[in-house]
């Protein structure tokens, strides 16, 4: 066996599931790696216990976890309550994978708004959103409270709309043409 450790195949298939318990091993070690203040175990515990209320999705590549999203929904409100990938494949469309499915939920669920708060720095995940239809509407000041750092408050208005729908319709057809044999894109 080789010493290096073998680099991830970035173009293999992604596969999207329901979270369960037995993946948050893999889970808080994501989330321990891309965050200063990670979820512990009973919080997502406590999340995926609220199944009415809450969709929690992992990616899966080669059978590991290598990203997870969640979801609260209200009457006609989602929101998202987390969405990271394992850095080692960041910039592969996991990430607009995993909120293609959740949105596409959301849709399904009736909400014609989404919500989310995102780092004021974090511009890769504002990117991210944008794709996604989000604009920033205000701020949360010192949300972070480990870095005193201001959140944007990113809302998609209008998801049940022809013209979000056809956003959506554009995101799907770049994930199909970037990715021709992925079944996780709906
Ligand atoms: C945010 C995050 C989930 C994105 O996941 P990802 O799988 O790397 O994202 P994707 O490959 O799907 O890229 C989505 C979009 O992000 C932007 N993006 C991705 N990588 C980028 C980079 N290096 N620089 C700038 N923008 C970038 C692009 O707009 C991209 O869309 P495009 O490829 O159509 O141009 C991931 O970076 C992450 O886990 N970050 C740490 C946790 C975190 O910050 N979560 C968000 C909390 S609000």
């Amino acid at each position: 066996m080789t010493a290096l450790a073998r680099e991830p195949d970035r173009q293999a298939d992604i596969e999207l599931a329901k979270m369960r318990r037995r993946d948050l091993r893999r889970v808080l070690a994501i989330e321990g790696t891309v965050y200063p203040r990670p979820w512990s175990r009973s919080l997502f515990l406590s999340e995926l216990a609220q199944r009415h209320t809450r969709t929690y999705l992992v990616a899966r590549h080669e059978g590991q976890v290598v990203g997870y999203a969640g979801m609260m929904f209200t009457r006609s409100e989602a929101h998202v309550t987390n969405i990271a990938v394992a850095p080692e494949l960041h910039g592969v469309s996991i990430g607009t994978r995993l909120l293609l499915a959740l949105v596409v939920e959301a849709i399904a669920r009736s909400c014609d708004t989404i919500s989310l708060e995102v780092r004021v720095s974090n511009g890769v995940a504002q990117s991210l959103y944008e794709k996604f239809g989000f604009s920033v509407e205000g701020v949360r000041k010192g949300y972070y409270v480990e870095t005193n750092e201001d959140a944007f408050i990113m809302v998609a208005d209008n998801a049940l709309s022809t013209e979000y729908r056809l956003r959506l319709q554009s995101i799907r057809s770049e994930l199909r043409k970037a990715f021709p044999r992925d079944t996780s894109v709906e």
